[in-house]
C-alpha cells in the first residue's frame, strides 16, 4: 500500500541550497509509488514548485495563519501557500506549540482556514516525556484530537492526516518501540470512532515523526496502524531522504 513520506525541512536551506537539493533529490525518487512531500521554508515554496512540477513529489508549507488576510504582520496565509502551488501544510508542529506558544484553539482555526483554502493538513500531535513517563499520554493525544477537529465536519477528515510525534523523540534519536507507536495507533483510531464514526476512523491515515532516518525507516513505517513517516533532520540530506521514501 502506498505510503506517505514526509520531508520537513524545518529552517534550513537558502534558494541556491534548495535548488539543489531538488536537482539531487528528484532523481532518486522517480520510481517511487509513495505520496511525498517535501515542506521548505516559505521563501523557497514557489522556486521549489517550479522544480517539482515535472515530478510527482509535493510540495507543503511549514505553517501558516489561522486568519484569512489583513493587518497580521508577518503572517503567511493558507491562500498564499495555495498561489504559489502547496498543497500541504504543516499545523500544529511541536516547535510551534513550544517556542511560538500555539495552543490548541489556534490549531483548531488554522486547520479550518486550511481546509477552506482546499490545503490538505497534517496535523501533529504528540506527548511530552512527562507525559509518557507518568502515563498521561492517553489522555494528551485524546485532548489533542478533540481541540484540534472541534466543529469540523466528518467529511473534512479525508483531507487531515494525523502525524503522532512524541515531543521527546523530535531530534534526540530517542524512539518509541513499535508496540507503542501500535497503541497510540489505536487510541487515534477510537477517539475518532468515539467523536465522529467507524467509517471515518477506518478511513484516517496516521504517520508516525520522530528521529526516523533510512536504518529504522522500514521497520518504522511498516507498523500497523501507520501510514508513513514524518522526517525532520534525515530528510536534510536528499540521498538519505530518498532512501527512506523508496521503502
Ligand atoms: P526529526 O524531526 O526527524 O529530526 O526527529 C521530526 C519532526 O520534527 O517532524
Amino acid at each position: 500500500m502506498k505510503k506517505y513520506l514526509l520531508g520537513n525541512l524545518k529552517m534550513n536551506m537558502d534558494l541556491k541550497q534548495t535548488e539543489k537539493y531538488i536537482e539531487s533529490f528528484l532523481p532518486l525518487v522517480e520510481n517511487s509509488k509513495n505520496e511525498i512531500v517535501i515542506f521548505p521554508a516559505f521563501t523557497n515554496l514557489m522556486f521549489a514548485k517550479q522544480k517539482l512540477t515535472s515530478s510527482k513529489v509535493n510540495l507543503g508549507a511549514q505553517n501558516m495563519s489561522s486568519e484569512p488576510s489583513g493587518a497580521f504582520t508577518g503572517e503567511v496565509s493558507g491562500l498564499m501557500l495555495k498561489s504559489v502551488g502547496a498543497n500541504y501544510v504543516l499545523i500544529g508542529h511541536s516547535e510551534r506549540r513550544k517556542y511560538f506558544l500555539e495552543k490548541s484553539d489556534v490549531v483548531n482555526k488554522k486547520i479550518k482556514e486550511a481546509l477552506g483554502q482546499g490545503l490538505k493538513v497534517v496535523l501533529c500531535i504528540g506527548e511530552t516525556k512527562y507525559e509518557r513517563q507518568n502515563k498521561k499520554y492517553k489522555q494528551v493525544l485524546e485532548k489533542e484530537i478533540v481541540d484540534s477537529f472541534k466543529g469540523l465536519y466528518e467529511n473534512e477528515l479525508k483531507n487531515i492526516i494525523i502525524a503522532y510525534e512524541p515531543v521527546w523523540s523530535i531530534g534526540t534519536g530517542k524512539l518509541p518501540t513499535p508496540k507503542q507507536i501500535e497503541e497510540v495507533a489505536t487510541i487515534i483510531k477510537e477517539k475518532i470512532a468515539t467523536e465522529f464514526s467507524e467509517k471515518a476512523s477506518k478511513a484516517s491515515k496516521i504517520l508516525y515523526g520522530g528521529s526516523i532516518n533510512s536504518q529504522n525507516a522500514k521497520t518504522y513505517g511498516e507498523i500497523k496502524g501507520i501510514n508513513g513517516l514524518l522526517v525532520g533532520g534525515a530528510s536534510l540530506e536528499p540521498k538519505e531522504f530518498a532512501k527512506i521514501c523508496n521503502i
